[in-house]
């Protein structure tokens, strides 16, 4: 019988990750499903399990039950456990496991597929949400020179800096003024169409700027660009944190590179 695996998100219609998978499985001759299902936003447990029950494998699971995942599974990863939130979950004999693989792929797309270094580096992270929690424990591993978490809500960054207690400064956006490498966005601001009130000069023609956010140019990069930095979207980090799920599951990492060119 075929292997299920299957997206929980609300929505879910638009996610690429039915894609995604199937182009691993080709890739590496695995006979498996994979499907997007929409759970209720009152009704993430009893899908997972109704899943779980008809033969599933495992899941990914996106906004807004990462939490929830979190607290559903029996046995969380040391990665799932340090973001507070899971976005795969493998069902094995003994119970769930949580592992999250977002901040990995974060990592991997930055050095792997787009050659930069994050040791050694001065990187700025905006936001101070799930999805920043979530990639701050990889990047801390990867021993950039500085780790500074800018957010709108002062508090909500001071809280994660505590949470880490690696040395990282948290402030609000009007407090920087300096350039750094490596800028990642990670807030919903670009979902909105928003743009954090940033100065220029955080940017300049060595720095990358890095949106989370994929599909679309948002006010983030263009003002980047506008600097004269370099800009990526996180369809990189979507593909790379789906192999590392794909890895978890199956035993065997996909070739990222030629997913990431049809997708484009
Ligand atoms: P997620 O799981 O996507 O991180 P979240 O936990 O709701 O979602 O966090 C959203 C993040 O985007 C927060 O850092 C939020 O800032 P606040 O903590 O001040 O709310 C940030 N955010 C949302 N809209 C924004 C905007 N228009 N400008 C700047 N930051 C924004």
């Amino acid at each position: 019988m075929t292997d299920r695996y299957a997206v929980f998100g609300h929505p879910i219609a638009h996610s690429k990750s039915p894609l995604i998978h199937a182009a691993f499985a080709r890739q590496t001759g695995q006979d498996l499903s994979y499907e997007a299902i929409l759970a209720p936003l009152d009704g993430f447990a009893a899908s997972i399990a109704a899943f779980a029950a008809a033969g599933g494998r495992g899941a990914n699971v996106t906004v807004p039950f990462k939490e929830e995942a979190f607290r559903l599974a029996d046995r969380l990863s040391p990665r799932a456990e340090r973001a507070g939130a899971v976005n795969t979950l493998k069902f094995e004999p003994d119970g769930v496991l949580g592992d999250n693989t977002d901040g990995a792929g974060l990592v991997a797309d930055l050095t792997r597929n787009l050659k930069r270094m994050i040791a050694g580096r001065r990187i700025l992270l905006l936001g101070a949400g799930g999805a920043a929690r979530g990639v701050i424990g990889p990047l801390l591993d990867e021993q950039p020179t500085t780790l500074v978490i800018a957010n709108r809500t002062v508090g909500r960054a001071q809280d994660l800096a505590e949470l880490f207690d690696h040395g990282i400064r948290a402030c609000g956006f009007d407090a920087l003024d300096s350039p750094f490498d490596l800028v990642v966005n990670a807030t919903a601001a670009s979902l909105a169409g928003e743009l954090p009130p940033l100065s220029p000069q955080l940017f300049t023609p060595d720095t990358l700027a890095y949106d989370m956010m994929y599909g679309r140019d948002t006010p983030f990069l263009a003002f980047a660009r506008a600097q004269g930095a370099a800009t990526a979207d996180g369809l990189g980090m979507l593909v790379e944190q789906a192999a590392e799920a794909f890895h978890l599951w199956r035993g065997t990492r996909p070739d990222t590179a030629p997913v990431i060119a049809s997708l484009r």
